[in-house]
């Protein structure tokens, strides 16, 4: 049977991330060939180093989401590796510091909103033309159910989540006829470092935590890394030929109703 991405070269940022990691495996099995893109350097060498000794074809490639030249950069190895770009995770994000909106300290705003939001414009910026040349691609973004929603406390976080699902859109509208498709998905509370990351600051336990915003789901539990590379994958393959400027929610239903039996 032909693997869904055999032949495909994708890139993936955020690739030494749970989710970009869970998704890199996910793509390779498939038959991908990836460039994988963080700012952790150890961090990717080693998941490039674990996917390259399981058989599959994987590139680490240190860089900066927020930086212009870095983003080039990026896109360049990728053209250089591969040839072309088929594919798309524009993933890489942090989760930022958390305080009220009128105490949020606003060089810390600044530093979220250049990683979550700059970081996947310049993704977008830098990737698509070479799609666009190709007269084909596929690009998935990666939001959040803060894109639907205020969290308390992470204006900064929510606010870049929305403009993400913006740049999504509007992507979306200007390339569908030239062959590319741009999407995003909606991760809801998923077991990552970025989540462990807010718990800390929410709750005296990570564990408590953990629990508590699992019952956001009807599912009644938190989500792993795997069910939202499983959805990317789909995404960015041909049997998502007619999905264009969708928001896809992998959130074991928070955002499907307002829970009254808990
Ligand atoms: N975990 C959740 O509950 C959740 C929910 C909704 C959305 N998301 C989103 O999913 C994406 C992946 O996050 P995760 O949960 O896997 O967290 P993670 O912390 O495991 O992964 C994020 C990765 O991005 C990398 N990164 C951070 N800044 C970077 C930069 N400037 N340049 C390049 N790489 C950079 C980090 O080194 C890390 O490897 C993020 O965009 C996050 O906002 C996560």
């Amino acid at each position: 049977m032909t693997k869904r991405h055999e032949g495909n070269s994708i890139i993936v940022t955020g690739a030494a991330g749970a989710i970009g990691f869970a998704t890199c495996e996910i793509l390779a099995r498939e038959g991908a060939e990836l460039l994988l893109v963080d700012i952790d350097r150890d961090g990717l060498r080693d998941c490039a180093r674990r996917l390259v000794d399981a058989g599959h074809h994987a590139i680490a490639h240190h860089a900066d989401v927020s930086d212009e030249d870095a983003t080039k950069g990026y896109v360049k190895a990728a053209m250089d590796a591969f040839g072309k770009i088929d594919g798309f995770f524009n993933n890489a994000g942090i989760e930022g510091k958390l305080a009220p909106t009128h105490e949020y300290p606003v060089d810390e705003f600044d530093r979220v909103l250049r990683v979550n939001l700059r970081g996947m414009f310049l993704g977008l910026r830098y990737v698509i033309p070479h799609m666009v040349a190709a007269g084909k691609g596929a690009v998935v973004n990666t939001a959040s159910i803060g894109s639907e929603r205020g969290l308390a406390g992470a204006c900064a976080y929510n606010a870049a989540k929305h403009g993400a699902v913006g740049l999504t859109r509007t992507a979306a509208s200007e390339v569908a006829q030239k062959g590319v498709r741009v999407n995003c998905v909606m991760p809801g509370v998923i077991e990552t470092p970025l989540l462990v990351g807010m718990l800390e600051q929410m709750f005296d336990s990570v564990e408590a935590g953990m629990e508590k915003l699992g019952q956001t789901a009807t599912l009644n539990r938190v989500g792993q890394p795997r069910e939202v590379g499983d959805v990317v994958s789909f995404l960015l393959s041909e049997e998502a030929s007619y999905v264009n400027g969708a928001k896809w929610e992998i959130d074991g239903g928070a955002l499907a109703t307002i829970r009254n039996d808990i």
